[in-house]
């Protein structure tokens, strides 16, 4: 059993409600946000809420599966259509017939790829690899993204035509920090959850250690807020959870704690570090944002070892 979506913050409950209001429909939804935000979970509630929720919700990260295999992935493919298949197999789209297809990471197919996606979505068919048959599919297609595909479309890396396809509708799950109404509930219910399976008697959190979550930037956003509530549970000594236990990199935070005075490098890692997880990773950006020349960049992130 997955932890019910929570939703505290204005932002989010709009989003959840947003979610509910157009889960029914049957157009294509491009769910947006930095990595761990949930796009995940609400490309799934869109699913649960429509009337295809009998039939599979078939995730495929579209990012991780090298392209010739995408293909064959997506679209199956016909015996001996090339070396190793040496069965004839179907593809996703055929696969989550009468249920919803989420095309995850959508922004990192490759050119021919997107191509390819851009007519499955016009003629709502597909073509097995080493079959001219077209085949109709019976999907809702959902994607989703950790890039700014308006800026993927400005520099050429993203097919302006397939965009528009794509994104009918975007729903943009704000970034943990954006939203610090969840933060605590959310580590609560994360503490609770934990104990729970560890069988450790832990039930809060102390006033210091809310702060300190309260305080970091969370590039990774509520994943990693679950993994640095997993470890404090595991390491916590006592019945709560205290600042000590929480192993957050001090340095990723932008504040600046008065007890204890920071070197100006530190303070200056710190700051670019921060940067840079707020424009996941995206070095062009952070350097022009900071001012300096992305050789510079590129050095002072290489002598803190996070080239
Ligand atoms: N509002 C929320 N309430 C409870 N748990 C949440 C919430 N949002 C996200 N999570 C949890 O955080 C984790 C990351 O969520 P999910 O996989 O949906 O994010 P994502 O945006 O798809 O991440 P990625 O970019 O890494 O693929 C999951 O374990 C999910 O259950
Ligand atoms: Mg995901």
């Amino acid at each position: 059993m997955q932890r019910p979506l929570l939703a505290v913050s204005r932002a989010m409950t709009e989003l959840l409600e947003a979610t509910a209001r157009l889960a029914p429909l049957e157009t294509t939804i491009l769910v947006t946000g930095e990595t761990g935000v949930g796009k995940e979970r609400i490309a799934k509630l869109l699913h649960q809420g429509s009337r295809r929720r009998e039939g599979a919700f078939v995730a495929v990260n579209c990012g991780a599966i090298a392209e010739s295999l995408l293909e064959s992935d997506l679209f199956g493919h016909v015996r001996g259509a090339f070396t190793g298949a040496a069965t004839e197999r179907i593809g996703l789209f055929e696969a989550a017939r009468g249920g919803t297809l989420f095309l995850d990471e959508v922004g990192d197919v490759s050119p021919s790829m997107q191509l390819k996606l851009l007519r499955v979505l016009q003629e709502r068919t597909v073509r097995r690899v080493g079959e001219t048959r077209e085949r109709a599919i019976d999907v809702r297609i959902l994607a989703a993204t950790h890039r700014d595909l308006a800026v993927c479309v400005a520099n050429g890396s993203f097919r302006r035509d397939l965009f528009y396809r794509l994104q009918v509708i975007e729903l943009r799950v704000p970034p943990l920090r954006d939203r610090p109404d969840d933060i605590l509930p959310l580590a609560r219910a994360l503490v609770l959850d934990a104990a729970l399976r560890f069988d450790r008697a832990i039930s809060d959190l102390s006033k210091e250690a809310g702060e300190r979550l309260l305080s970091h930037p969370w590039p990774g956003n509520v994943r990693e807020l679950e993994n640095a509530i997993e470890r404090a549970v595991a390491l916590a000594r006592g019945g709560r959870i205290e600042v000590g236990d929480l192993p957050l990199d001090s340095t990723s935070a932008l504040s600046i704690p008065p007890e204890a005075p920071e070197t100006l490098a530190a303070v200056e890692r710190a700051h670019i570090l921060a940067v840079l997880a707020r424009n996941e990773g995206h070095r062009e950006r952070t350097a022009t944002q900071l001012g300096i020349g992305s050789a510079t960049l590129y050095r002072k992130l290489k002598a803190y070892g996070a080239a």
